[in-house]
């Protein structure tokens, strides 16, 4: 539905070139909610312009269901960048408009029929749940119906894809959550394809299938949400996902892996995913080899549906059957195993 190929931007200014990302390849299918997820100044409000043309790409494509938007004459590309909405961290709401007034104004512009509009209007403020807000001012609202206010107005003009740059970074977790609903349920019920942007992992968690991370300008790591949480490659990929799946390893503990002798034993992460989740592989895993089990921390969570579970556990016994149990371990599918202690004590 999106496919984006090479896509280059160079800001151009008197103190020179400021290169804010390169080499960008993603493929967007119909109906997914794909993230975008970096730190802050890593490009992604750069490319989320570029990719309605907001923002002239330096270099590259920007192919939406067939049709290169790089290479359409200007009348033709406002055309098309009707088929994406957009919404924005902080609403970009007309203050002087009401709700109402605000929903409508994109179809003004297109010079829809007034009583089509006010058609459409109650209905997309049912749809985002603001009927009874209809007639307040913008001011009179707080950010989450702002934003509601902001999705609204997004759909107005019935787009194909709806842009969405850091929609929620100006929400308290429970409005954002609540946020991140209302754009599944658009999504599910409307089937439009969602692209965000975000430097929180806790909404690729909640809601994307797909995400890419992008890090100094270029994507560093991509694939399924469930995979990648599974199994990160990138640092700055794994850095993200420390922070939301909590499998920091306590202070403490680190200090007491280092301390270890390695002899005594081995200090290692337990990753489980899916299935493996729920499957008794510590409990074998002692009876197999001999081995005692100090489960010294350990979380469990879900994405998509599916359960993630972290464990640290010092496991003890004799050496061999030490590093034999670690091997099972690792042969499991849907498990991965990190030594914490190895090396540190060489
Ligand atoms: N209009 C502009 N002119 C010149 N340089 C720009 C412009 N917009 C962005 N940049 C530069 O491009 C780089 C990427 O910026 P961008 O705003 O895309 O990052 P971001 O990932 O959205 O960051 P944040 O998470 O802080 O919003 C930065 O180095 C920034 O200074
Ligand atoms: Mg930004």
């Amino acid at each position: 539905m999106i496919e984006i190929i090479n896509l280059k931007k160079v800001y151009s200014g008197s103190s020179g070139d400021i290169l804010a990302f390169e080499d960008i390849n993603l493929n967007i299918e119909k109906g997914q909610i794909f993230g975008i997820i970096g730190p802050s100044g890593a490009g992604k409000s750069s490319l989320i312009r570029c990719l309605n043309l907001l923002e002239d790409p330096t270099e590259g494509q920007v192919i939406v269901d067939g049709i290169d938007l790089t290479t359409l004459p200007v009348q033709k590309l406002r055309e098309e960048r009707k088929s994406m909405g957009m919404i924005f961290q902080r609403f970009n709401l007309l203050k002087s408009r009401t709700v109402a007034s605000n929903v409508a104004f994109p179809m003004e512009i297109k010079a829809k029929k007034k009583s089509e509009i006010k058609e459409r209007v109650k209905e997309l403020l049912k749809l985002v749940g603001l009927e009874d807000k209809a007639d307040n001012y913008p001011s009179q609202l707080s950010g989450g119906q702002q934003q509601r206010v902001g999705i609204a107005r997004a759909l107005a003009n019935n787009p194909k894809v709806l842009l969405c740059d850091e929609s929620t970074s100006a929400l308290d977790p429970e409005t954002t959550h609540s946020i991140l609903d209302l754009l599944k349920k658009i999504n599910e019920e409307l089937g439009i394809t969602i692209l965000l942007i975000t430097h929180e992992m806790e909404v690729i968690k909640e809601i994307c299938t797909k995400v890419a991370v992008l890090d100094k300008g270029r994507i560093v790591e991509q694939g399924d949400v469930v995979q990648i949480f599974s199994n990160p490659q990138n640092p700055t990929t794994r850095k993200f996902i420390e922070r939301v799946v909590n499998a920091n390893i306590p202070d403490e503990l680190l200090a007491r892996g280092i301390d270890l002798d390695i002899n005594d034993g081995s200090l290692v992460r337990v990753s489980f995913v899916g299935v493996a989740a729920s499957k008794p592989i510590i409990s074998s895993l002692i009876h197999q080899y001999s081995l005692d089990a100090n489960i010294l921390y350990g979380n469990i969570d879900k994405i998509q549906g599916i359960s993630f579970g972290t464990l640290i556990i010092e496991l003890t016994g004799d050496k061999e059957q030490v590093s034999k149990g670690i091997k099972y371990l690792s042969s499991k599918e849907g498990v991965r195993v990190e030594v914490l202690n190895d090396g540190r004590n060489n």
